[in-house]
């Protein structure tokens, strides 16, 4: 063997998670990866598509909501407040909060595409001079220490409806988790995608202009960057449709002949139509997502659902 100097030799500490997050998944019986490796730069910036598509009604729906319910929370908390945000992207709806209300202190972006995150929070640092800002690279899946603990009152803010890509299960989980980070007397205002009429849902997660294609299919191309694997993305087809009895979207990449992928020492064939599952997006009625919360420990104060109940923001206060 020649000396490594492949992109296999580039292959950093925290980069081995992706690895063995790879391997794992591509051994299953059920090929998956998971969708949190959507995000690197370029699919940070696929998103970002993906919210300003005529088909994709979360992002602004919930945008559209977002400064009357700042609004209602400024009256609601008089205290000053740190904000979390959790899966942070570019830090466009956290600004809502920001511009309506004064008492917020300190705000701690959370996002696994640490590049993305420092640039869209250098620029909101310019706009908000006076605000207290600390990014933090780190993926939320796992526990997420706090830098300088205080006792500021935590508003956590997980928008989104990021929550779905957990099953109902990790999401206790994180809920539990986020609750125990958040500490005492903790607010966790978080968006969450209700269950609707299919036709809506698909339309969302296949649109016209291939966007969630593309989105989809970087997941390969993130991952043959960072492991060296040699992914052929053009041979993967997007496929993404409604599963009503787990009230999920699926996603899937499938593959579009006999093919085999070498992944570091690893070799995974794959047969024509064979599928990859990369996504998952829970969709919740109301009732049901605040079951989960209670679950974790966490009771509803307050919901602002939107117009035709196309959406739902869940504010919820830390103790059963
Ligand atoms: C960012 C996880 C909320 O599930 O709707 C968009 C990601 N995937 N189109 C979602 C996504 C395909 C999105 N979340």
């Amino acid at each position: 063997m020649p000396p490594m100097q492949s992109a296999n030799a580039k292959v950093k500490h925290t980069e081995s998670a992706m690895l063995r997050d790879v391997v794992e998944g591509l051994s299953l019986e059920q090929k998956q990866l998971p969708s949190k490796y959507f995000y690197d730069t370029t699919g940070s910036r696929y998103f970002d598509e993906i919210c300003n598509l005529e088909e994709y009604y979360p992002y602004r729906t919930e945008l559209g909501m977002l400064p009357a319910i700042a609004k209602d929370l400024s009256h609601m908390l008089q205290e000053p407040c740190d904000i979390v945000e959790f899966g942070a992207g570019s830090l466009v709806k956290v600004r809502l909060l920001l511009q309506n209300m004064p008492q917020i202190r300190r705000f701690l972006p959370i996002d696994i595409a640490g590049d993305h995150l420092r640039s869209a929070a250098a620029e909101l640092q310019r706009e908000f001079p006076r605000l207290d800002i600390q990014a933090i690279e780190a993926d939320f899946s796992q526990r997420v220490e706090l830098p300088d603990r205080n006792s500021v009152k935590k508003l956590g803010f997980f928008p989104g409806s990021t929550i779905g890509n957990f099953s109902p299960q990790e999401a206790v989980a994180f809920l539990d988790r986020a609750r125990q980070s958040l500490g005492e007397g903790a607010l966790l205002l978080i968006g969450v995608d209700t269950k609707k009429s299919p036709e809506v849902l698909h339309s969302a997660y296949n649109d016209s202009l291939g966007v969630t294609k593309k989105f989809n299919r970087n997941l390969l191309a993130h991952i043959n960057r960072e492991t060296g694997a040699d992914f052929d993305v053009e041979k993967f087809d997007h496929y993404a449709f409604y599963n009503p009895g787990r009230g999920r979207i699926e996603m899937h990449l499938i593959s579009r002949e006999q093919q085999v992928v070498t992944v570091e020492d690893y070799q995974f064939e794959f047969s024509q139509g064979e599928n990859i599952h990369t996504e998952n997006s829970h969709k919740y009625t109301p009732a049901e997502f605040l079951n989960l919360a209670g679950q974790a420990g966490w009771r509803g104060v307050r919901k602002w659902l939107a117009a035709r109940q196309l959406f739902c923001v869940h504010l919820l206060q830390a103790g059963g």
